[in-house]
């Protein structure tokens, strides 16, 4: 099987790695980079806990190829904090305990990120639309809703001028990513009636760890250490 050369940048570390084309940028993340905090349930495309940034933008990383990411610029959810200090959403989904299991997490948080970015003063109902397409099977969604509200407040007050992403900006790699732009899914607004089965996701993901226990880890080449 040919191998395709990936070099992209994750949360300000470049990173280097030899992929086979059928590889998932899912998988490339959590394998090959070792960042496990990007999370597979349903791995295609539903349940959003894979939600990451890609170029400014929130997209699914199981949905997306590897080879489809070379060149990008990327946040996962190990981005977000500063050393201990939490980014402002996820201080607000602590106060406002929208998690249990946590499975969910990572990918409400980085949707939720975008979201805010692009409505700063969100209504409740422009919250729920906007996080229709990240499913939690614990919370009710109720304390969820009330952490993005809080996290609203928090960010608008211009305490924290410093935590949204860049809004997507055009690169050779967007570019190529757009000539594909019906296999790419935009995180938000996935069906209201796509209600996967969770339980199936559950144990997909289960035997996805148990392989990824055999997978050697962390096998891309980190070029560059993190700012700060
Ligand atoms: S794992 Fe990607 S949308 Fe469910
Ligand atoms: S907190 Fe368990 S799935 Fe959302």
């Amino acid at each position: 099987m040919a191998l395709h050369d990936v070099r992209l940048r994750i949360n300000g570390t470049e990173y280097t790695g030899r992929v086979e084309a059928r590889k998932t940028l899912a998988d490339f993340i959590r394998e090959d980079c070792g960042l496990t905090g990007t999370h597979l349930g349903c791995e295609h495309g539903v349940c959003g806990a894979c939600t990451i940034l890609m170029n400014g933008e929130a997209v699914r990383s199981c949905l997306l190829f590897a080879v489809q990411a070379d060149g990008a610029e990327l946040m996962t959810v190990e981005g977000l904090a500063d050393g201990d200090r939490l980014h402002p959403i996820q201080q607000a989904y602590w106060e406002h305990h929208a998690l249990q299991c946590g499975f969910c997490t990572p990918g409400f948080l980085m949707t939720s990120l975008v979201f805010l970015r692009d409505h700063p003063h969100p209504t409740e109902r422009e919250i729920r639309e906007g996080l229709a397409g990240n499913l939690c099977r614990c919370t009710g969604y109720q304390n969820i809703v009330a952490a993005v509200a809080a996290a609203a407040e928090a960010l608008a007050s211009g305490a924290h001028p410093d935590f949204f992403p860049a809004p997507a900006r055009p690169t050779a790699s967007v570019e190529q990513i757009e000539a594909t732009e019906d296999a790419v899914p935009a995180a938000h607004g996935a069906p209201a009636d796509m209600q996967g089965d969770g339980a199936t996701g559950a144990k997909k993901a289960g035997r996805r760890g148990a392989r990824g226990a055999t997978t050697p880890r962390g096998t891309a080449r980190r070029t560059r250490k993190p700012k700060g």
